[in-house]
């Protein structure tokens, strides 16, 4: 908060991406409700209306912007536009990402299943019988995703005198979990391009940082963290013996983490740093 309660994105223009997914919806909501402007993007339009709506309905200023993070022409575009529009890009947070069932082999070790290609891939698959393909979509989604934007908007708040940008990690950045090799991967990368890029864009005045969110349900962790009747799946009970706070976590347990990051009066001298907001996981031996 700044003097006279007025808040310190207020007026200033926030690119969201992600906005339509689980945990960005909520930071795009709250950023609007503080007063920015905010650029909500993703690519599917029924999931970004969603959250404009949410916007509008609290009485908040957003925009749609549907596109693909990994396409550098689509992100230009957007650029420019809201540039144009609304003015330089202040604040902009990575959202955009996720994996792909495809790159998640079934088994968790090495066996001698191995030695043959699996008879029923949506079965019963080891990492051998994963497709190239789908490993590189996941790298590109997590790393180039972040990467296009941050270039792109990261000079225009250069232009503009500052700006400051906040990624998405994850607890895979620190210890690969089983069956998400390129998931994990790409959010080490993210706090290596998070070091990188906050002490090249420093004397441009734009800080860079990430939060690494613990366990949070969406849509697709769902599927793997939960059963259909909404008890917890053997993966499930695992992240929580291993999780101190005993709970999985919420969108809302966020958003003291990325306001303090993003409020250059709380963290002006805070950047290049991945924090995490994971209930203990990572402090958690689970013995
Ligand atoms: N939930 C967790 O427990 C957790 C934990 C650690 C880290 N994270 C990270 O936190 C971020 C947000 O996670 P979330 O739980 O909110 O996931 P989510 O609900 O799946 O939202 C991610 C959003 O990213 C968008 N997206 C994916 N690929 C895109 C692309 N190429 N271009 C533009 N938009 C794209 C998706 O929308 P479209 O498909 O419509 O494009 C989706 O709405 C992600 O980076 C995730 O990896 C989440």
């Amino acid at each position: 908060m700044m003097e006279g309660g007025k808040q310190y994105c207020a007026d200033s223009v926030a690119v969201v991406t992600g906005a339509g997914g689980t945990l960005c919806s909520r930071i795009a909501v709250d950023l609007a409700a503080k007063g920015a402007k905010v650029v909500l993007v993703g690519r599917t339009r029924e999931k970004l209306e969603k959250t404009a709506a949410a916007i509008a309905e609290a009485g908040g200023v957003s925009r749609i912007e549907p596109g693909d993070v990994t396409d550098e022409k689509v992100v230009q575009a957007i650029a420019e536009r809201v540039g144009l529009e609304w003015g330089p890009c202040r604040y902009l947070v990575n959202g955009a990402g996720g994996n792909n069932v495809k790159a998640m082999p079934t088994r968790l070790r090495f066996s001698e299943a191995d030695y043959a290609p699996t008879a029923d891939f949506a079965k019963d698959r080891g990492f051998f019988d994963i497709d190239m393909e789908a490993f590189r979509s996941v790298l590109e989604i997590n790393t180039l995703g972040t990467v296009i934007p941050s270039r792109i908007f990261g000079l225009q708040m250069a232009r503009a005198g500052g700006g400051v940008i906040l990624n998405f990690a994850s607890m895979n950045t620190y210890r690969p979990l089983t069956r998400v090799a390129p998931y994990a991967m790409s959010k080490a990368a993210i706090a290596n391009w998070t070091m990188f890029f906050a002490q090249y864009m420093a004397p441009a005045k734009v800080r860079v940082n990430a939060v690494a969110p613990g366990f949070m349900v969406n849509e697709r962790s769902k599927q793997y963290l939960m059963t259909p009747d909404g008890g917890l799946s053997a993966r499930g009970e695992q992240v929580m013996r291993h999780t101190p706070a005993g709970r999985f976590g919420e969108a809302d347990d966020l958003l003291g983490c990325v306001n303090w990051l993003l409020d250059d009066s709380a963290s002006a001298f805070v950047t290049g740093i991945t924090v995490p907001v994971d209930g203990g996981f990572l402090a958690s031996a689970g013995v």
